[in-house]
């Protein structure tokens, strides 16, 4: 669990957004971390107490003065042992409050209180004019420069029926951007370029081949990548998923599609990580009309051609980023990881231990450079995918 162990303050302040915190509250919850709800009285006009602490099943806090607190030193008790504050919705007259240090009442005295060490993420909500206007956006100066973590906001349509920035993240981007928060910073400043999922080569406007690769591990290690700091993009084949939120995607269909946008996306990279299951081979004779069945016995006559490899293409450049390649075998791993690595020329060859991980969600690999191999038992892939990230960083530092 991505927050196991973890005590997060979350606090409520007064915005229609405050419905989304009540499902963010249970996300956090499900990531494994206990959740302390700190609500501003404007918050409770939105949503009750009574749903905040059936949610998190943590008693709920309103008020600076609540008998229930034996000291009755709330700002100081609930702050000692967090890990995080995190501000959802933060609203305008929250965030001026921020920006000034004042504490008139228990959610912001409470952040004040905090000790140095505990983050600070606010997740902005309000009206695009609210969010523009000059004071706004000099007292968000003013945050940055405090140290204070801004998660978004997002644009898009708002609850009073107009449009633009203002908007809050969705809760299950908001759960990315904490969990991200906790992550080492080992690829920061780093660009980071990666292929996942499948490729889908037509036969005719309607079918088509393709493979059993879900992207799920991809999509992981570009998440990991994103969480460690970098600026990430990802070239992906046909996938359910949607992107890890802070990574730019290209969608392609096919591994010639897939060539081209690696390609025109490849220079500054500083490490390149294929993972997407390509397909070696393209259906040459592809029709333009779909192909019509005539008669009992009629099948079509494809005829193949080679797909470009998209990874030696990028090993072979002048200036290469640090390659990272994806092996999956069906037996003998060990001497066919190695013999790839040195086929492929490039620096770390990651296999898969076992060809059953297509669309799995968990996964083992055994990790092939110049050393020799190493071993990262099953786990889920996106903890297998943070190990990874940190096995390349120390690999590109050294
Ligand atoms: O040779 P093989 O397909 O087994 O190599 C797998 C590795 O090469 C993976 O990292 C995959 O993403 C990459 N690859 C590629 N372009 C291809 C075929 C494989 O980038 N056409």
């Amino acid at each position: 669990m991505d927050l196991a162990g973890k005590k997060i303050v979350l606090g409520l302040t007064g915005g229609v957004a405050c419905y989304k915190a009540a499902m963010l509250s249970r996300d956090l919850g499900r990531a494994g971390a206990s959740v302390q709800v700190v609500m501003t009285q404007a918050a409770t006009q939105f949503i009750t107490a009574v749903t905040m602490q059936a949610l998190t099943g943590n008693t709920v806090y309103t008020d600076q003065w609540d008998a229930r607190m034996e000291n009755n030193m709330p700002h100081i008790n609930l702050t000692r042992d967090a890990d995080a504050v995190v501000i959802v919705p933060c609203s305008t007259d929250f965030i001026s409050k921020l920006a000034h240090g004042a504490c008139d009442d228990l959610l912001s005295t409470l952040c004040v209180a905090r000790p140095a060490h505990v983050p600070l993420m606010v997740a902005p909500a309000m009206n695009v004019e609210m969010w523009q206007n000059p004071a706004t956006q000099r007292n968000v100066r003013q945050l940055r420069e405090d140290g204070i973590v801004l998660l978004g906001p997002d644009a898009g349509a708002q609850a009073c029926g107009e449009m633009g920035e203002g908007r809050m993240l969705e809760p299950a981007q908001l759960l990315e951007e904490i969990v991200a928060a906790f992550q080492p910073k080992l690829l920061a400043g780093r660009r980071v370029l990666l292929t996942a999922g499948p490729t889908f080569e037509p036969i005719d406007p309607v079918r088509g081949i393709t493979n059993l690769s879900s992207g799920k591990m991809g999509y992981a290690v570009a998440r990991a990548a994103r969480e460690a700091g970098a600026e990430v993009t990802l070239v992906s084949g046909p996938t359910a998923l949607d992107a890890p939120y802070g990574v730019r995607r290209i969608d392609v269909q096919t591994a010639q599609q897939m060539h081209d946008a690696v390609m025109a996306n490849v220079a500054g990279q500083d490490l390149f990580v294929a993972v997407a299951a390509v397909a070696d081979w393209r259906v040459a004779n592809a029709s333009t009309q779909k192909l019509k069945k005539n008669g009992e016995n009629d099948v079509p006559h494809l005829e193949f051609a080679q797909n470009p490899d998209i990874l030696a293409g990028v090993a072979a450049l002048p200036h290469r980023p640090y390659c990272v390649g994806f092996a999956a075998e069906s037996e003998n791993l060990e001497q066919y990881g190695a013999a790839k690595r040195v086929r492929k020329n490039i620096p770390l060859l990651v296999g898969n231990i076992g060809h059953q991980t297509f669309g799995r969600d968990d996964n083992a690999l055994m990790l092939f450079d110049e050393q020799g191999h190493t071993s990262l038992p099953r786990a889920d892939k996106q903890t297998l995918a943070r190990q990874l990230v940190r096995e390349i960083a120390r690999r590109m530092a050294s």
